[in-house]
């Protein structure tokens, strides 16, 4: 596992990283982003559509075992009115992956169908991964290569040292992910990311992060965080969010000496908990809210 802070993303390292995927774009037909279903907007690279240019591309919504049902779909559909192809995965399961070549065939169509015309039978399309820390490429990759065994050996002008995996009769994919940069100087960006856990917390005030999550789940009202909180008989629009997090922490019984209550506890409890998807499947991104 990597975090947001293990890679420094110092202005040199980015042009770095940006080089290295340049470089790895040459060697591929199309571009599998993965994106973390819950944080649509935040979990995407800002210059990846510059990087990428006119390569054709296909979303991967990953962690959507722990995103809400309706929510991805309607992703899925925003996507498919701009002409982007997208699919639900979960990576930790392997749910969804079955459909991965198809939709990459869906996208290649074009090139495929112009190579078929030219004569060649059945053309090999090779696929790069990309995405930010965390948003599951290395688990996408050992799943997918573990389905698919074959290894393909290194050919002329492909960079000695790169492993390609074949997933389907004519697909391959190069194992070393493109690591991308989400936009850090939104702080809104930030904090949905820290929210998922993408972000370490010991750069995070973690109580003022639980009383911003906390903001969020008073307005959507998940049924499993009012009934794991026993919260029904509350009025949550008319409560302080700090008070909040002092009213969850006194119901686990998080007291301090003295009697008070450990807010911070409770702020870590709360936001394990999120991220372990307990409170509910829980989309923080819709395709119709602006970020702010
Ligand atoms: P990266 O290469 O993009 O940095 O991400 P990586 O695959 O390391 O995944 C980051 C974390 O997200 C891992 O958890 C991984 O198990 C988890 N993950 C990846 N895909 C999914 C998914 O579709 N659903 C869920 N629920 N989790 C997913 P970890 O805490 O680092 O390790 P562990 O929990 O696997 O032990």
């Amino acid at each position: 596992m990597s975090d947001m802070q293990t890679i420094q993303w110092f202005p040199g390292h980015m042009t770095k990283t940006k080089r290295q995927i340049q470089a790895n774009l040459r060697l591929v037909d199309a571009v599998a982003e993965i994106i973390d279903a819950r944080i649509p907007v935040s979990s995407r690279n800002p210059d990846l559509d510059k990087l990428i240019q006119n390569k054709p591309r296909v979303i991967l919504m990953n962690k959507c075992d722990m995103a809400n049902r309706t929510a991805t779909k309607m992703w899925i559909d925003h996507y498919a009115s701009q002409g982007i192809t997208a699919i639900a995965v979960d990576c930790k399961s392997g749910t969804g992956l079955n459909k991965f070549p198809q939709a990459v065939n869906t996208v290649m169509k074009e090139k495929i169908d112009r190579l078929k015309s030219k004569g060649m039978k059945n053309p090999t399309m090779r696929i790069m991964i990309v995405g930010i820390p965390n948003v599951g490429k290395s688990s996408f990759i050992n799943r997918i290569s573990k389905q698919n065994r074959a290894k393909v050996e290194d050919r002329p002008g492909v960079t000695r040292g790169n492993q390609w995996f074949t997933i389907s009769n004519n697909l391959e994919m190069l194992d070393t992910p493109g690591v991308l940069w989400p936009k850090f100087d939104d702080k809104l960006v930030g904090e949905h990311l820290a929210f998922t856990g993408a972000v370490k917390d010991q750069v995070i005030d973690i109580e003022l992060l639980a009383v911003r999550l906390l903001d969020f789940l008073k307005q959507l009202k998940p049924a499993d965080f009012i009934s794991r909180f026993k919260l029904e008989k509350l009025d949550l629009d008319n409560t302080d969010s700090y008070e909040l997090l002092s009213m969850i922490g006194k119901k686990r019984g998080m007291l301090v000496s003295g009697g008070e209550i450990d807010t911070e506890r409770a702020a870590i409890m709360l936001l394990d908990e999120f991220r372990a998807a307990k409170l509910g499947r829980i989309t923080v991104e819709m395709p119709n809210g602006e970020l702010k």
